[in-house]
């Protein structure tokens, strides 16, 4: 019959076998098999602004940007037989990445840049969504990224540079982020959509009318429920 002393010593010794045994297989997956450890950069600023980086025909460096509700850039193309490495900074809350056909699983934290190394061996259409929920949109956030052979990628033409909005009004919506719940296109979202509001005459829920001009869009932001519009509910506006 061990004493209590004996039964600890032993416990521990277990333990700490146990301990040496999960970091000699975590060293053999690292070295033998490629297995990457995500890392946390927090030395690397969080970026707002989504690229690909080309540092050599076969090394890129990607910029995820993940926001309410998509990965920017949109459908990346890198050729078969490159290593891309991937950061992954958040606009605005908590996203999550994931690559199907991949180890890549990285968490998008405002504050903070994720970072993970992908080879892409051979062509094929990879679907990447985000994993944690992040508002209405969460089911509809997702991208693409191609892997194309060499031959086709070197033929493509280099896309043209994104249309940068640069209308004023649009920056303020951007800058205060109204665009996550506010669609200009018609799109719905959890705010009604921009698109050819101005001017409308909205039935009220007191059975009221008012056109949409400056007057009621400020008292919208500023008291949104002051006056509810007919098939709708109460709502804050956030502070930003
Ligand atoms: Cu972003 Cu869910």
């Amino acid at each position: 019959m061990l004493s209590v002393k004996q039964l600890e010593k032993r416990i521990a010794w277990i333990s700490l076998a146990f301990v040496v045994v999960l970091l000699g297989l975590s060293a053999l997956a690292i070295n033998l098999f490629h297995v990457g450890l995500p890392t946390c950069l927090t030395d690397i600023k969080p970026f707002q602004k989504g690229e690909l980086i080309t540092h050599s025909p076969t090394h890129y460096e990607l910029h995820y940007v993940a926001r309410m509700w998509k990965f920017e850039p949109e459908d990346v193309t890198v050729p078969a037989g490159s290593t891309v490495d991937i950061y992954l900074s958040a606009a605005d809350v908590t996203h999550g990445l994931i690559m199907l056909g991949t180890d890549l699983n990285l968490m998008a934290v405002p504050g903070v840049v994720n970072y993970a190394r992908v080879k892409f061996d051979k062509p094929r259409v990879y679907q990447l969504l985000c994993h944690e929920f992040c508002g209405t949109g969460h089911d509809r956030m997702a991208t693409e990224l191609h892997v194309v052979d060499m031959a086709s990628f070197a033929a493509k033409p280099s896309p043209p540079p994104a249309a940068e909005a640069t209308h004023p009004g649009y920056k303020v919506l951007d800058a205060n982020l109204c665009l996550a719940c506010h669609s200009i296109d018609g799109q719905p979202g959890i705010g009604p959509t921009f698109k050819s509001m101005y001017g409308q005459t909205q039935k009220l829920r007191d059975g009221s009318t008012v056109t949409v001009n400056d007057a009621f869009i400020r008292e919208k932001i500023l008291n949104p429920n002051a006056k509810i519009v007919a098939g709708t509910f109460e709502q804050d506006m956030p502070k930003t």
